[in-house]
């Protein structure tokens, strides 16, 4: 009787312990959100300093992006994802007004060995590196003239949805 005593406590210990597991889960999510605030109010601290991230789902966070003329501009690209650059690479690439984003693409995908970069280009402005999982990616230049200009990331089928406007006041 007494085993069986033991054998009833252990599982209602189990039982427990899996409850207390659910509660730490809840304040896991809580904490998540709290860190995803902070980061917003970060961006907001230097205009011309920029933030912007690449998931596993082929998304960029921003399909808009300001900035002011006559400043240097940073542009930090992250990839929030879990997969390799072979798969779901990103880079952020800035087109100089009148090349088109879908003619550009197109040409970029057969620069594999350049990270989709054309060799010898004279459509972009900046450009990151390439980047997988985990990986950060921060460029410098100057800011273009005043105007609304396109960004994309230049990996293989990706300019589809990974793309936006790039605008300088
Ligand atoms: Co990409």
């Amino acid at each position: 009787m007494k085993t069986v005593m033991h054998v009833l406590g252990a599982i209602f210990s189990c039982f427990v312990l899996i409850g207390c597991g659910g509660k730490e889960e809840k304040k896991k999510e809580g904490f998540t959100y709290e860190k995803k605030t902070d980061t917003t109010q970060k961006e907001d601290v230097n205009e011309n300093d920029v933030v912007i991230t690449g998931n596993d789902l082929m998304k960029f966070n921003k399909s808009e992006i300001k900035v002011k003329s006559g400043k240097k501009v940073k542009i930090t690209l992250k990839h929030i994802g879990k997969m390799d650059k072979n798969v779901m690479g990103h880079n952020f690439v800035l087109l100089k007004q009148g090349v088109s984003v879908s003619s550009f693409g197109n040409k970029a995908s057969a620069f594999s060995k350049n990270e989709y970069i054309p060799e010898g280009t004279t459509d972009v402005i900046a450009h990151t590196k390439l980047i997988g999982a985990g990986e950060t990616a921060t460029i410098e230049f100057d800011a273009p003239e005043p105007g609304t200009y396109d960004f994309l990331c230049s990996f293989p089928g990706h300019y589809a949805i990974m793309k936006g406007k790039f605008i300088v006041e």
